[in-house]
């Protein structure tokens, strides 16, 4: 199975798919943990490039097939043969936070984001889809006060208050479009919440571990 996290910038999504990772290997699970973009060497220094605050000139056009090249990269490195041995992937973002930010974000056109990701994929979707949804003052305000324990502050984080409620908008319009691989979480919780929140929804869709 393929499972994606995705949630607005400070969702506390890292955190969680981390922490799921490791309660589903306690249950036997054989779990994957990777994240976009990024996730292979080459993947990491197209995530350099993107988060790079000097980068404050990069095209949206250009930043979405650095995207998905990071992507194409690692569905085929990484992600495709864990699935193909039988293997849970967990992935940290995949191609729905294109829509939402290059989409809904930026503004740019859904039928062509539709086929470049296409394209970089292979046809690869992922079978269920978590939300850590939280507004988007809450999740910066978070970002920030984690800058203060030493977090790196990106590119992404930068945009402007109204490009992060597009984002948002974009997750909801995204739901609304295929609800049935979607599941909401309130990402506002305390984290301990949020966890026990994923994992009852995980337990109640896996398959037993081989
Ligand atoms: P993160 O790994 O800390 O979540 O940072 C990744 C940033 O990149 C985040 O702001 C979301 C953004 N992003 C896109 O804009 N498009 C994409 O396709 C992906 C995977 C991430």
């Amino acid at each position: 199975m393929f499972i994606t996290f995705e949630g607005p910038d400070g969702s506390g999504k890292t955190t969680q798919v981390a922490q799921t990772a490791d309660a589903l290997r306690k249950r036997g699970y054989r779990v994957l943990l990777t994240r976009e973009p990024g996730g292979t060497s080459i993947g990491d220094q197209i995530r350099h490039i993107l988060h790079d605050m000097d980068n404050q000139n990069l095209h949206p056009r250009a930043e979405l097939l650095l995207f998905n090249a990071s992507r194409a990269q690692i569905v085929e490195e990484v992600i495709k043969p864990h699935l193909a041995s039988g293997g849970l992937v967990l992935c940290d973002r995949f191609f729905d936070s294109t829509y939402a930010y290059q989409g809904y974000g930026h503004g740019l056109d859904l039928t062509t984001l539709r086929m470049v990701v296409e394209f970089a994929t292979g046809g690869l979707r992922p079978d269920l889809t978590l939300l850590l949804d939280i507004a988007p003052e809450d999740g910066l305000q978070r970002r920030l006060s984690a800058i203060d324990k030493g977090e790196e502050w990106t590119r992404l984080d930068d945009m402007e208050m109204a490009f992060h409620r597009r984002v948002r908008e974009g997750y909801h319009a995204l739901i609304a479009a295929e609800p049935s691989r979607w599941l909401r979480i309130d990402a506002a919780q305390p984290v301990q919440g949020v966890q026990a929140a994923i994992l009852a929804a995980l337990d109640a869709r896996l398959p037993p571990p081989k």
